[in-house]
């Protein structure tokens, strides 16, 4: 199952939802691989790639035809892999710009990794290029991570219907596997307030568990380390377990919703 985390907005806790997810679920047994679409590559540096071993990365893979088996490597966590993001990224959408269907060229691609893993998380870059979208349609499903401040809604707005744009367009459905909460703060009230809007307009869609400030969450990835690798008895060590829990859970609502649908 490929699960693209994604969101237009920057901040709100994709990269690190995306590791200590992967992390999470590799904990339980799951194989994962993590895949960065971010040419800054914190998924990577937080996974413990130093910076100058990013290369060989998903650039090779994407503009040099490298096999994707090339470029992947363990991290320190069992059954959690990497295949890193660098620098050289930044030039895939003008490189990829006069190319007819370029925004199929990312699952072909992952493809050939798909069976070895449980789960593949894509970690995109804040915007709607063609690197995220390339990420929505390769995807089975995408998480959104929303933070509860103001204009929060303005990020689910704007990726709803790009998924259901890309649906008409390629055929291929991308469910929402579920909007989720993060860096939260229960202390100020704009923070209920909008957590209140967002769970009353989009229900089932929002995943129970919220993920709260814990400036453990923060520190992490300065020392290229998952949240579990950290501060194992932290909160957010805690929330992103039970994220994992929950995502093995809808995964499995999705995949039987997906099967009716299709013998129906
Ligand atoms: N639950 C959290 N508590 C505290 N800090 C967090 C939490 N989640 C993310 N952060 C921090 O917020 C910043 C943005 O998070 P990040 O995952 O990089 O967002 P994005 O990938 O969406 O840009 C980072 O500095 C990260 O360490
Ligand atoms: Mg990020």
């Amino acid at each position: 199952m490929i699960t693209a985390l994604i969101s237009k907005k920057g901040g709100v806790g994709k990269t690190t939802t995306c590791v200590n997810l992967a992390a999470a679920l590799a904990g339980i047994g799951k194989k994962v691989l993590v895949v960065d679409l971010d040419s800054q590559a914190s998924a990577s540096l937080s996974l413990g790639v130093p910076r100058e071993k990013l290369a060989p990365s998903i650039a090779d893979v994407l503009l040099h035809s490298m096999p994707v088996g090339e470029a992947i490597r363990p991290t320190r966590t069992g059954g959690l892999d990497i295949l890193p993001a660098s620098s050289d990224l930044t030039s895939f959408d003008s490189i990829m710009a006069s190319q007819p269907n370029k925004e199929l060229v990312l699952g072909k691609r992952l493809r050939h990794a798909e069976s070895f893993y449980d789960f593949i998380l894509l970690d995109c870059p804040s915007s709607l290029s063609l690197l995220p979208i390339s990420a929505l349609v390769a995807a089975d499903n995408f998480i959104l991570p929303v933070v509860p401040q103001f204009l929060a809604l303005e990020g689910v707005r704007n990726l709803l219907p790009t998924a259901e744009r890309l649906y008409q367009r390629f055929g291929k459905r991308t469910d929402l596997l579920g909007i989720v909460l993060t860096i939260v703060d229960y202390r100020t009230k704009v923070n209920r307030t909008n957590i209140d809007t967002i769970r009353s307009q989009f229900g089932n869609s929002v995943f129970a568990i919220e993920i709260r400030t814990n400036i453990r969450l923060a520190e992490a990835p300065s020392e290229g380390k998952t949240i579990f690798e950290y501060d194992r008895t932290c909160a957010g060590a805690k929330a992103y377990r039970l994220l994992a829990a929950e995502t093995l859970i809808r995964a499995s609502q999705l995949g039987r919703r997906n099967s009716a649908s299709t013998t129906a």
